[in-house]
């Protein structure tokens, strides 16, 4: 299902995280970013960029979309798939802080790059390959 990229499985993420996407605040990069993530209840979450005047302060989509599933009761291992939309023709992955927020609920977690035209799928353990977990100091 989440293996092949174009699969109708992907349907409702992408269909959030364009939605997301709508209502990014981007006035700095002018580069609107939406996510989606779906867990193990059936629920999806999206997610876009806000960006701050004091530009360190900006939330990536991803992050935004993470921050709304463990709101609802997310927690590691209930992570299914996510999605990262962009309207420009290079593919958008996730920078390398939201690689390593997400690698904490899912090491496994299908991603799933689009834009309007393509879709990309890669795997967070080869997008963050040796990553750091607390399996380091538990
Ligand atoms: N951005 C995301 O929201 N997700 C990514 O995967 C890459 C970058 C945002 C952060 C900032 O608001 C804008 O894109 C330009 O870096």
């Amino acid at each position: 299902m989440f293996d092949d990229p174009q699969s109708p499985a992907w349907t409702p993420l992408l269909n959030a995280a364009w939605k997301a996407r709508d209502h990014a605040h981007a006035p700095y990069s002018r580069f609107q970013v939406g996510a989606a993530l779906l867990t193990s209840s059936g629920a999806v979450f999206g997610g876009c960029n806000v960006e701050n005047a004091a530009y360190p302060v900006c939330l990536c989509a991803e992050r935004g979309a993470l921050s709304a599933a463990v709101a609802a009761g997310l927690r590691p291992g209930g992570l299914v798939a996510a999605v990262v939309v962009t309207d420009v023709a290079e593919l958008t992955p996730p920078c390398g802080a939201c690689r390593q927020a997400l690698v904490e609920f899912a090491k496994e977690l299908p991603v799933l790059l689009a834009n309007r035209q393509v879709r990309q799928l890669h795997r967070l353990e080869n997008l963050l390959p040796h990553s750091f977990t607390s399996e380091q100091f538990r």
